[in-house]
């Protein structure tokens, strides 16, 4: 039987290529399977009929784009996943989910590799491959682009010699990847990192400097999960498109990062993850009022380490896996309604409401209705500070 390979398909230029250069390096057949995560552009059925006039033998598409919600947003959400403590991980998080339905389609089409279409400076091929290896160890990965040294120019004449029904003269100076999660945008001008982003680049938001009214939204939460706007009850990616268009309205979620990918190569990234910002800053509000203080303080670290883990592609991992059963832990009992203010590129917290809340006004206040027990401060600190002050006789004294 003819070897198959299944290739991890885009509709680009690039990937179209892929499918004959596999063919003719390899002498397999090749699967096309396209992920629907939320990236927007051309229709599946466009995309599959392109597989198909490629050269592919099958082609698949896959609407994943509530199962990437579901199970790859909203963990990211619960963690409050920033790499670098700013990037919600957009490209990072798709990855694993399009590994999931490559896998599938390799089971199903008795394909024994996978092909994806990145480069071998990125970190999308480290997510692509260790993604394969950990949910099935025996296919075998290739990467054309890097593998078979498939530079643009050569994809552009492989298409033109023969006639792939792709076009190959509109190239965009930048490389972007997008899905409902956010949009990530490389190269180009961007490369010299003291060039400012210009408008052109985005899509999702607007500018925040346009002057225009304020929105003010309230996001109600579950145990972590968003499950109402402004009291209507939304799925995990209703959520995430309606805070897209409301917050990207309002230019939230810009982000312009050097980055340090795994590869160790530092590079320039702009981002812009509307939705994805207004909930993790609601969701971290929310934690705030909810969640014990040694528990917040011990979460802090685990969502850098978490982040870590997923942005260097061990989302199928043992200490990922450990890790999100802490973080499914810690947000036991984070449900409430947090209200927030979208405006001027900012999602601004204004208010909130917990029936788990932390918060005893009792004690908090500076008025009357007092409960906590002034007196006992001062002990505490004496012992608090004892083992410091102890030390610091004896340095001084020296
Ligand atoms: N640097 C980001 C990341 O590693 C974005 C990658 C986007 N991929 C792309 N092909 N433009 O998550």
């Amino acid at each position: 039987m003819t070897q198959r390979v299944v290739l991890a398909y885009s509709g680009g230029l690039d990937t179209s290529v892929c499918i004959g250069w596999i063919a003719e390096a390899t002498g397999a057949e090749v699967v096309a399977v396209a992920v629907d995560v939320g990236q927007g552009g051309e229709s599946l059925d466009v995309i599959r009929k392109r597989a198909l006039a490629c050269g592919a033998v099958e082609a698949e598409v896959v609407d994943a784009k509530d199962e990437f919600a579901q199970e790859y947003c909203l963990p990211a959400i619960k963690a409050n996943g920033l790499y670098m403590d700013r990037y919600p991980l957009v490209s990072a998080l798709s990855r694993p989910v399009i590994v999931k339905h490559l896998v599938a389609a390799a089971r199903k089409h008795g394909a024994d590799t996978v092909a994806h279409g990145c480069t071998g400076k990125g970190n999308d091929q480290v997510r692509f491959e260790a993604g394969i290896s950990s949910l099935a160890p025996d296919l075998t990965c290739i990467a054309p682009v890097r593998d078979y040294a498939m530079t643009r120019d050569k994809a552009i004449a492989f298409a033109e010699s023969k006639g792939l029904p792709i076009a190959t003269s509109k190239k965009s100076p930048y490389s972007i990847d997008a899905n409902v999660f956010g949009r990530a945008i490389e190269t180009g001008f961007l490369e010299d990192i003291w060039n400012g982003p210009i408008e052109d680049i985005y899509e999702y938001t607007q500018n925040p400097a346009t002057p225009r009214e304020a929105d003010e939204v309230v996001i109600t939460f579950e145990r972590g999960v968003p499950v109402a706007i402004d009291g209507r009850a939304v799925s995990v990616l209703q959520a995430v498109q309606e805070l897209n268009e409301r917050a990207g309205a309002q230019g939230v979620g810009r982000i312009d990062i050097v980055e340090d990918r795994l590869v160790g190569i530092k590079s320039r990234e702009v981002y812009e993850a509307p939705g994805a910002i207004a909930l993790i800053t609601a969701h971290q509000e929310l934690e705030n009022v909810t969640v014990e203080r040694e528990l917040a303080r011990y979460k802090r670290q685990v969502e850098q380490r978490w982040s870590e883990l997923v942005y260097d592609g061990l989302w199928y991992s043992p200490l990922k896996r450990a890790l999100d059963g802490f973080v499914e832990e810690a947000n036991e009992h984070v449900s409430g309604d947090i209200r927030m203010t979208l405006h001027g590129g900012r999602a601004v917290v204004t208010g909130r409401r917990s029936g788990e809340s932390l918060y005893d006004f009792s004690l908090a206040t500076y008025d009357t209705g007092d409960t906590f027990d002034q007196s006992q401060a001062k002990g505490f600190i004496d012992i608090f500070g004892l083992s410091t002050k102890i030390a610091a006789r004896r340095d001084l004294a020296q």
